[in-house]
């Protein structure tokens, strides 16, 4: 019964300008889907995911690492988990989130994270993704949203879109065709965990 079945509360992680998270509280302000951010967390206190938060009087946390660049200790994920879990979430949407996630966060939400990338995985993980496309010389890129586990752009891919490499494409152009593939496809993909197709 869809009616009473409770709105799926999100948790949003990134570390940069945060247009998956406009995107994605765009559909929601639409009526386009169906859940409730409860929480912005980010390793970078002028990320733009705090300020779009903030502007709705979502809550927010900044993430402070000072030992690693490209991943948290185990210590401040913990309390990153502590913090995921008092707000309720149940689900964790990295958006640009520019660290590898390990066991601490793995173990509290199994199978309740995901990530989204900019290729068609397993093809270009890893950063500049675009640009590694450009370089193979293939015809076609796109994005990918995937669970994720302890590898870098690694877990298993839940749905995909396509982006066809046009003649003349330089990196600019092409990351911005990836990225309006990405604000589509990322609120579909939060709206068929919201109609909990991933038990
Ligand atoms: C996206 O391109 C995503 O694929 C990658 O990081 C970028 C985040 O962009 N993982 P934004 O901060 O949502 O604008």
């Amino acid at each position: 019964m869809p009616a009473l079945m409770p709105q799926l509360k999100i948790a949003v992680l990134g570390s940069g300008k945060g247009s998956n998270f406009r995107a994605i509280l765009s559909a929601i302000m639409a009526g386009h889907l169906r859940v409730t951010p409860v929480l912005a967390a980010s390793d970078v206190p002028e990320a733009g995911i705090l300020t779009l938060a903030d502007n709705l009087g979502i809550p927010t946390t900044t993430i402070h690492e000072p030992k690693y660049r490209t991943r948290l200790s185990d210590g401040v994920e913990f309390s990153l988990v502590k913090e995921l879990q008092a707000s309720g979430a149940d689900l964790i949407v990295l958006a640009g989130y520019m660290r590898l996630v390990k066991e601490p966060l793995l173990e509290a939400f199994p199978r309740r994270i995901i990530n989204i990338h900019p290729s068609l995985l397993p093809s270009f993980p890893g950063l500049e993704a675009w640009r590694q496309a450009l370089s193979a010389g293939v015809k076609t890129t796109g994005c990918t949203v995937h669970f994720v586990d302890s590898g870098m752009d690694t877990g298993e891919v839940i749905a995909q879109s396509q982006v066809n490499i046009l003649p003349g494409d330089t990196p600019e152009t092409l990351h911005a065709r990836i990225q309006e593939a990405e604000h589509q496809l990322y609120p579909e993909v939060l709206a068929r965990f919201a109609r909990r197709e991933f038990p």
